[in-house]
């Protein structure tokens, strides 16, 4: 069984690919988290996790999926993390979060994929020509990636830490989850054509329409900053410093 979590697409891509190439079922976290969160898995079956990089770290997202998850005869696990550039202490932070649960993460893949990040200065969306190269890249990595989990290698962690991993994920990631994931500065500018994209598009169903068709906002966010990248008229902002920047979604699902 495969459980994702995708903003812009690049975890989707890598989920199905993987589930395909396993021939194992693929759940999308968000929609689990409406129902029972049971689950038994068949005797030497593995269970796997698809998630982005959020802020050097597992999204908040995913841990509380863990967190709630019941599973019965679990005998391998493993994750795959998408990234921009690197993931600091992410194995850390997903292993720790699985053994709560009392299992074990037996691998773990890092895939560097299109930048889907957008709300800081300094951080934009990848050329053209670098999201093709990032894109070809992982569409190998991941023959790597599925080969290593057929063969159930335990211990096994390719993985992109990169530079100052305690620094990002200990220091800069706490305060990035308090004060930078908020819904709050989301807001829409007079390019919006009311088309209702941004509503249907968000996994978690935290946007509404309000009379006028324009988003409304709610608490319930993720932080995947999919409404923003998948507007048609570019026409929504996050904060003050996304004016001039880039859009993304995985031409590969999207
Ligand atoms: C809120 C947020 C935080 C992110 N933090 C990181 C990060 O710490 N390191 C990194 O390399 N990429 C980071 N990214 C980029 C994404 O991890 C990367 O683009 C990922 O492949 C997106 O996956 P998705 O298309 O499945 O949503 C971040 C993206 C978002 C939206």
């Amino acid at each position: 069984m495969v459980f994702y979590f995708s903003g812009t697409g690049n975890s989707e891509w890598a989920a199905r690919e993987l589930a395909a190439s396993l021939g194992d079922e693929l759940r999308f976290m968000p929609d689990e988290l409406c129902g029972s969160m049971e689950y038994t898995m068949q005797d030497g079956e593995c269970l796997g996790f698809v998630f982005p990089c959020y802020a050097w770290g597992v999204p908040l997202l995913v841990e509380n999926f863990i967190r709630r998850l019941s599973v019965r005869n679990v005998s391998y696990v493993y994750y795959l993390c998408t990234c921009g550039d690197d993931t600091g202490m992410t194995k850390e932070i997903f292993c720790r979060s699985v053994e709560s649960k009392g299992w074990q993460c037996n691998l773990g893949f890092d895939f560097q994929m299109p930048e889907s990040y957008i709300s800081l200065p300094g951080f934009d969306v990848d050329s053209k020509e670098k999201e093709g190269m990032k894109l070809r890249a992982a569409a190998e990595r991941m023959k790597q990636a599925v080969d290593a989990v057929r063969q159930r290698k335990c211990g096994f962690f390719d993985i992109l830490p990169g530079a100052f991993p305690w620094l990002k994920s200990r220091v800069v990631r706490p305060f990035f989850n308090r004060f930078l994931m908020s819904p709050k500065p989301f807001r829409y500018t007079d390019k919006c054509i009311a088309c209702g994209k941004c509503v249907a598009a968000c996994p978690l169903h935290n946007i509404s329409s309000a009379d006028d068709k324009r988003p409304v906002w709610h608490d319930n966010c993720a932080g995947c900053l999919r409404c923003y990248h998948v507007c048609p008229a570019h026409a929504i902002q996050y904060g003050w410093f996304t004016r001039g920047k880039g859009q993304y979604l995985n031409p590969l699902v999207n």
